[in-house]
């Protein structure tokens, strides 16, 4: 496994804010899932009632991230490339550009994020879908599933686990999962990642006034391992 590291800087606690949004959510996922579903929906809507409300198009911490995310990314002929938790799809359209071959979809729970995500022009083959993720998608059908910033929402462990059992399954046989968040709290995020994924990557940037890890999961390759890329 490659760990990187950016030179280390103290990370105290989370900041209150951060504790407050994590309780908030964790309030939501009392719910069942399809009622924590309809309370995401509105809520993501409302609060991309103006654009880009977390300015991930122009933040300068934001770009960082991204760079840094498709710079340590495995570079392979990924054909089927998925990003969960997509907004307005300022990543999505980055990797779409990066990788035109492949066919990419953003899901995201906010219609309205999504609107604004197929508004811009990109390649032919990305596309955009309004999902829940934990109940979104087909086993082994993406070669890339990309999460970033989106884990948190989730809330109680019981949700993480049923999310983090998803992804997984998107992955197909030796596929990358490829996970962004702050950290150290994506060390907790992670936890139920579990046994049918190896590490293979995790990179450290605690440069940054809110130190993130970019983080590599890879799926055990099936019996066609050989034959696949
Ligand atoms: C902070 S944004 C992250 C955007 C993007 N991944 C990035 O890093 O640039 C989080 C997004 O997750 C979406 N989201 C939250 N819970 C979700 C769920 N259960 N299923 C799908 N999308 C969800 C929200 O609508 C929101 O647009």
């Amino acid at each position: 496994m490659i760990v990187l590291r950016q030179p280390r800087r103290e990370t105290g606690p989370q900041p209150i804010p951060e504790l407050l949004h994590r309780a908030l959510f964790k309030g939501v996922s009392l719910l069942p899932p399809g009622g924590q579903a309809v309370v995401l929906r509105r809520y993501f809507d409302w609060w991309h009632r103006s654009p880009d409300p977390w300015r991930l198009q122009t933040d300068a911490y934001e770009q960082r991230k991204y760079a840094t995310t498709l710079q340590v990314l495995p570079d392979r002929p990924y054909r089927r490339i998925l990003d969960v938790g997509c907004a307005e799809g300022a990543f999505t359209h980055l990797i779409a550009a990066e990788y035109p071959e492949a066919q990419v979809t953003g899901v995201d729970i906010s219609e309205r994020a999504l609107n604004r995500a197929r508004a811009r022009p990109g390649p032919p083959l990305l596309s955009f879908t309004r999902a829940d993720l934990i109940a979104y998608g087909q086993p082994g059908e993406f070669d890339l599933v990309v999460c970033a910033e989106t884990l948190y929402y989730l809330g109680r462990d019981d949700r993480l686990r049923l999310a983090s059992a998803r992804l997984v399954e998107l992955v197909r046989p030796g596929g990358l999962l490829l996970l962004v968040h702050p950290w150290p709290e994506a060390d907790r995020l992670y936890t139920y990642l579990g046994d049918p994924m190896t590490r293979v990557l995790h990179h450290v940037d605690e440069d940054a006034h809110r130190p993130f890890s970019v983080t590599v999961f890879q799926s055990q390759p099936g019996p066609d391992a050989a034959a696949q890329p």
